[in-house]
Formats: C-alpha cells, sequence, structure tokens
C-alpha cells in the first residue's frame, strides 16, 4: 500500500468509528484516538521528517487533508450527539397534562367555630351584636358586679383558676355584661362568645370550654322577651321544634332566674339514655338582671329592664351534632374534625 493509499484508508476507518459514536463521550474518546497526541494522524504527522525528501511534500498534504476532515467530522457529529441529548432532555422533562392534578388537603371549620357562627347569625338576625371581653379578669367583674359578694357560696361552684388575690381566669362570659353597660347606653342587645375556665377536669368537663352570653336592656323589657328569643334561638338552631321550658332556679345576678330545658332531640321526648329517660335536656341558664347588676353597669334600674342568658357552645354543639364525648373536641384527631 502506498503512503497516499494508507493514509486514505486512516481516513475511511475514522469516518466509520465517528459515526458509530453514539454519545458525546464516545466521540470524545474517538478524537483522542485519531487527533490526540499520541494519536493515529498526529503519528503520520511524526513519520514526515523520516521520509525521503521529495515524498515529504505530498505526504504531508495528504495527512493535513484527512487530519482536517476528520476534525470536520467529529464536529458535525459532535452537533448531532448535542442535538439527541437536547431532545432526550426535552422528552424527560416534558409534563404530561393529562395526567390528574394532586388536589391539597382542604381544612374544615372546628365543630366550636362552626356552632359559634350559627349562633352568632341567628341572634344577629334578631339585632343581637357580638362583642369580646377579657380571658384574665379580676375579681370584681367575675364575681363581685355580678352580685357575688367574697364568701358567698356561688364562689366555691365556680372552681375559680386564680393568677393573684384579685386576677383570674374568668369562670364565665357575664364578666362582658357589666363591662359592656359600664361604656353603652341603652338600649343594649350583646351577645358575648369566648373562652372560660375552670378547674375541672373530667368525662363531661374541659377546663376551658367555650360560653355564649346574652344581654338585652332597654326600657319596658319582660321576661316574656326572653322567653320569646330563647325559644326562637332554640328552634332555629336546632332546625327543629322541641319543647322549650323555663324552670324556675337561682343565679346570684337574675331575679328571677330560670334554667330551660328543651324536649329531647335525640328520642323526641320519649325517653332515652342522653336525657336520662326524662324527655328533657337542660341547655342553659337566664333570668332578668338582677338591679344591683344593671347599677354596677351604671344603667338606672328604675328606669331599664333586662335579660340575661348564658349557654355552653360544647354543650349545644353535642347536641346539635350527636357528639358523644367532649374530648373530642379537643384532641385534635383528624377522623373527628374532617366531619365537619
Ligand atoms: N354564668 C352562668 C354560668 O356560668 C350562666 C348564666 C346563667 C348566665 C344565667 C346568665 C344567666 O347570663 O342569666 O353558669
Amino acid at each position: 500500500m502506498s503512503a497516499e493509499e494508507s493514509v486514505q484508508s486512516i481516513e475511511n476507518s475514522a469516518t466509520e468509528v465517528i459515526e458509530h459514536a453514539d454519545s458525546l463521550s464516545d466521540l470524545e474518546a474517538v478524537k483522542v484516538q485519531y487527533l490526540g497526541k499520541n494519536g493515529i494522524v498526529t503519528e503520520q504527522l511524526k513519520r514526515i521528517s523520516s521520509l525521503p525528501a521529495e515524498e515529504r511534500k505530498s505526504f504531508g498534504q495528504a495527512v493535513n487533508r484527512i487530519k482536517t476532515q476528520i476534525a470536520e467530522q467529529i464536529q458535525a457529529r459532535h452537533e448531532c450527539l448535542e442535538q439527541v441529548a437536547l431532545n432526550q432532555q426535552f422528552l424527560d422533562q416534558s409534563i404530561d397534562v393529562t395526567l390528574p392534578g394532586r388536589s391539597g388537603t382542604i381544612g374544615s371549620i372546628h365543630p366550636i367555630s362552626r356552632t359559634l357562627r350559627r349562633m352568632e347569625q341567628i341572634f344577629d338576625q334578631l339585632g343581637f351584636n357580638t362583642v369580646e371581653g377579657p380571658e384574665i379578669e379580676n375579681d370584681y367583674y367575675n364575681f363581685e358586679a355580678l352580685n357575688i359578694p367574697a364568701n358567698h357560696p356561688a364562689r366555691a361552684m365556680h372552681d375559680t383558676f386564680y393568677i393573684s388575690d384579685h386576677v383570674l381566669l374568668r369562670t364565665h362570659t357575664s364578666p362582658v355584661q357589666v363591662r359592656f353597660m359600664k361604656e353603652h347606653e341603652p338600649p343594649i342587645r350583646i351577645i358575648a362568645p369566648g373562652k372560660v375556665f375552670r378547674c375541672d377536669s373530667d368525662v363531661t368537663h374541659t377546663p376551658m370550654f367555650h360560653q355564649l352570653e346574652g344581654l338585652s336592656v332597654d326600657e319596658g323589657v319582660t321576661f316574656a322577651d326572653l322567653k320569646g328569643v330563647i325559644i326562637h334561638f332554640i328552634h332555629e338552631f336546632f332546625e327543629a321544634e322541641p319543647k322549650v321550658r323555663f324552670r324556675s332556679s337561682y343565679f346570684p345576678f337574675t331575679e328571677p332566674s330560670a334554667e330551660v330545658d328543651m324536649g329531647c332531640v335525640f328520642c323526641g321526648g320519649k325517653g332515652c339514655r342522653i336525657c336520662r329517660y326524662t324527655g328533657w335536656i337542660e341547655v342553659l341558664g337566664c333570668g332578668m338582671v338582677h338591679p344591683e347588676v344593671l347599677k354596677h353597669g351604671k344603667v338606672d334600674p328604675d328606669k331599664y329592664t333586662g335579660y340575661a342568658f348564658g349557654l355552653g357552645i360544647e354543650r349545644f354543639t353535642m347536641l346539635r351534632y350527636g357528639v358523644s364525648d367532649l374530648r373530642y373536641f379537643f384532641n385534635s384527631e383528624l377522623s373527628f374534625l374532617r366531619q365537619f
């Protein structure tokens, strides 16, 4: 084989290998194999000086020609492989818009908040505004102003958490009555929902629970107004018309006072475990605001009268949704909460 022929066969074999290189790293190896420092083409260039003078020129030209051609072929193959790699990358990263979406988990309203919203809505329609009072109270508003002086037996029933001698966690929402009266002239129509605290914990009691207080003060407000509002509220809240009865009772801050029972919504009044076979369920306390309490609120008892009521929000929620255990409201169990 002449020198020219052997150079040509190098080019042919290079063309073949370049075409078969199907990754950029393979191609890089081919480049080293032919054009590298000790590559096949480079070796031919080194041979030039050992050739007879008359062969050098044409041999040199031939080697340089294939060197350029091989480099061009490698470059062309390089561009082609790059394009293939890019296409593959696009393919891998493409988004299948026909796949079903991943939906987020949607939270739900806590049953206590849900009840509270329902209650606010019903009372709003009756013209009651929602107001708030502090959870950390003082002795005066929690007891004194509500006609529960020191040593009054009612204090013992409240299981109060004291922070200091005269500062405590409110044991009921009733203190908001006096706070509001002091700041506002009648006519007053408010509800005051919120957290209350009692040092008590068993199956039916938690140290924190929620109450809703109601207060209406104006000229000529009577017990009949109280009855009308309470009966309407119970019917609206339970979306049913159970019987409602007012049973004479005692609270220091109302006179006369009553406890309200409604016909058991579970057995329709026939008697069941929930109503302890009485057919009645006690739902709230109420009465006409005691003149002493009006005075503490800077309201003239000779001119104005009022009624008040207080109810437990957990209790209403249990009765409305048939929840059997108070502790469900507070242990953050998702399987329970998701039902609302
Ligand atoms: N504060 C009472 C309690 O926690 C509930 C109550 C009873 C509130 C009668 C009232 C009321 O406003 O008139 O047990």
